[in-house]
């Protein structure tokens, strides 16, 4: 059999759950947040690696539906740092000829943040180079209830017949319509869960658990994950023939 070309398997979408920013500050003798703002100083490295790597979706798990569960302190020190990112990078981005889109539950956000949010899709929509989706006030069971209840409202209203739900239409009702699902999700810090990040989504993605904090993962990183998913076979329920 003729060697893989690494370049023509690369994932197309990477998912990644940013996690250990509390540990790399807390083993420093910093404060939390001191971690967060070094992880969200990481973003800019990968999100200029990833189309070096073939990848063309990169989705970011930043705040999750339990974060909610921390200190007051230090969700509004996230909320803040969220506000500062956008502001810091939006232009960046947009030159780099990144798309963003922001995956969540929008509701309970402030609202300054969420005019950041708002106008950055905007500015940012014609770009093509790298899709760059951030999951904040994002939640798979919340999603999933969200969109049973979309289904609920267009089956009692006579739009939908409940015969005709089809997994592609529940689809079609969650935060991420439009993208493809992740082909491996990265999961950093060595925890090995997936707390509660794209469950639908990821039913055949590959996962990769590694040691390194969120603030030391490096283009490096990125680079041998890549490698090593263009040996993985992906049979998605068949048999290779
Ligand atoms: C991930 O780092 C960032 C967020 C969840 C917002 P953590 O803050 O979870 O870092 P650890 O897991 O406590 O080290
Ligand atoms: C998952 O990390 C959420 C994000 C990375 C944003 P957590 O640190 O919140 O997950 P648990 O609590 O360890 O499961
Ligand atoms: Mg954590």
């Amino acid at each position: 059999m003729a060697a893989k070309d690494a370049s023509e398997d690369a994932p197309t979408h990477i998912a990644i759950i940013m996690d250990g920013n509390g540990r790399w500050a807390t083993g420093r003798g910093k404060p939390r947040l001191f971690g967060h703002r070094a992880g969200a100083n990481r973003v800019r490295e990968i999100v200029e690696a990833a189309p070096d790597c073939g990848i063309r979706y990169l989705t970011l798990f930043a705040f999750s539906t339990e974060n909610w569960k921390r200190s007051r302190a230090e969700v509004a020190g996230l909320m803040a740092m969220f506000r500062l990112y956008i502001k810091r990078e939006a232009a960046e981005l947009n030159a780099s000829g990144v798309r963003v889109r922001f995956v969540g539950d929008r509701r309970p956000l402030n609202p300054g943040l969420l005019g950041l949010m708002e106008r950055l899709e905007q500015d940012t929509e014609r770009n093509t180079r790298l899709h760059l989706t951030i999951a904040l006030n994002y939640g798979s069971r919340d999603e999933l209830t969200q969109a049973a209840v979309a289904l609920a409202v267009d089956i009692a209203q006579g739009r939908v017949q409940a015969n005709d739900v089809t997994p592609e239409s529940l689809a079609r009702h969650l935060y991420t319509d439009g993208l493809p699902d992740p082909d491996l999700v990265i999961r950093t810090s060595g925890e090995t869960r997936i707390s509660n990040f794209l469950l639908w989504q990821s039913a055949y993605a590959e996962y990769e658990f590694t040691d390194v904090l969120w603030p030391d993962f490096s283009r490096a990183h990125l680079q041998e994950i890549v490698l090593s998913f263009a040996g993985r076979e992906r049979r998605f329920g068949s048999v290779l023939t």
